[in-house]
């Protein structure tokens, strides 16, 4: 009677199982930090400042029915939290976001962390278009910096949304937080590349 043979499998085969288990605690991985992210005070858990400060105007933003930036702006309207801007479009989006909380998880525990954090792969305009598709699309010359992506006819350089719509910069929230030191050198910027439409709106 043979009673190890449930041991004694071939080399490929414990090869093969430990690449399914790693493949699960891999999932096991990903679907524990996607329920955790949903959670805006996870973020700070481990960011210092200026994400402290960051969560806090959520906070304000509520009390006093008045935001102090873009993204807080966005919390007091709608409940939008930290990871719908930050979580990563698309697969490979995704992909980045996941593999770069991971290693930075690393270098938090490991004490090798910076704060404040530096952006290494920035918000995707997808992150913002899949919430605001119809204001972008919506036709007219007023809303020609941002139709012209939609129009087949046109091919305008890129341009972060988040270039002129700077989210985490203080500002004013009947100014819809329009700073003219970021949008300006954007208009002229397209307009030099297309070379149509007016120069000297910088200065
Ligand atoms: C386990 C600890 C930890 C948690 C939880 C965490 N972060 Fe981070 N995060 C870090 C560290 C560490 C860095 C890198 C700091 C550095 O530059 O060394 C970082 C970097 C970043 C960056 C800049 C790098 C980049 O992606 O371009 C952003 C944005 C960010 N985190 C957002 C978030 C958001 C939003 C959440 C919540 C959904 C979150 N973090 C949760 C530890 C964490
Ligand atoms: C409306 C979208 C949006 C929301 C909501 C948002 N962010 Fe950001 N975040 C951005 C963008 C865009 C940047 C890139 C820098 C910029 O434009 O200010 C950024 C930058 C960051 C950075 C990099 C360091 C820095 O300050 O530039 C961290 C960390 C971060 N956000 C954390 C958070 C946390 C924590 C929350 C929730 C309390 C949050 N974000 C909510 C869009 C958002
Ligand atoms: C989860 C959906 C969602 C995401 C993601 C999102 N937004 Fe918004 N955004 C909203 C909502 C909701 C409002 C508020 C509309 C209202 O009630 O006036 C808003 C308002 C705005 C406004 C108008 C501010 C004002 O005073 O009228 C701007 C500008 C804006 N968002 C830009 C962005 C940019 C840039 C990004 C990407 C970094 C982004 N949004 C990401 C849902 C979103
Ligand atoms: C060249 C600078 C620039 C870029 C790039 C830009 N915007 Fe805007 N955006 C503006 C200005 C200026 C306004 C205010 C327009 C107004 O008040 O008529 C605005 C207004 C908005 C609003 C408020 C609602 C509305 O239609 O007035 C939303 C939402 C918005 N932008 C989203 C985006 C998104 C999403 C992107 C990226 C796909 C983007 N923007 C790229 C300059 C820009
Ligand atoms: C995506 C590229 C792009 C962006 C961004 C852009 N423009 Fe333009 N703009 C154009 C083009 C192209 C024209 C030429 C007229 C046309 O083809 O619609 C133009 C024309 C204009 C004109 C002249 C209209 C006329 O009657 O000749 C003004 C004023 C103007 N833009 C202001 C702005 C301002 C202010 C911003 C920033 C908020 C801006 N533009 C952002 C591409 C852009």
């Amino acid at each position: 009677m043979k009673t190890e043979i449930s041991l004694s499998l071939h080399p490929s085969r414990w090869l093969a199982l430990g690449a399914l288990i790693a493949f699960a605690a891999g999932i096991g991985g990903v679907a524990y930090v996607s329920y955790q992210e949903q959670d805006d005070r996870f973020c700070v858990s481990c960011h210092t400042q200026p994400e402290m400060e960051y969560l806090a105007r959520n906070l304000r933003a509520d009390e006093r029915q008045a935001a102090e930036d873009l993204a807080s702006f966005h919390h007091r309207k709608k409940q939008v939290r930290c990871i719908d801007c930050h979580v990563g479009e698309g697969f490979l989006g995704r992909a980045t976001v996941l593999s770069l909380a991971a290693w930075d998880a690393f270098k938090h525990h490991a004490g090798i962390a910076r704060q404040p954090a530096a952006i290494v792969f920035p918000v995707q305009n997808e992150a913002c278009i899949k919430c605001h598709a119809q204001d972008v699309q919506k036709p007219g010359f007023e809303n020609h910096e941002h139709n012209k992506y939609s129009d087949p006819k046109e091919s305008p350089p890129f341009i972060r949304c988040t270039d002129c719509h700077v989210t985490h910069r203080p500002g004013d929230e009947r100014t819809a937080f329009q700073f003219r030191d970021a949008i300006f050198p954007k208009c002229e910027y397209c307009h030099v590349t297309m070379g149509r439409g007016p120069r000297g709106l910088a200065k």
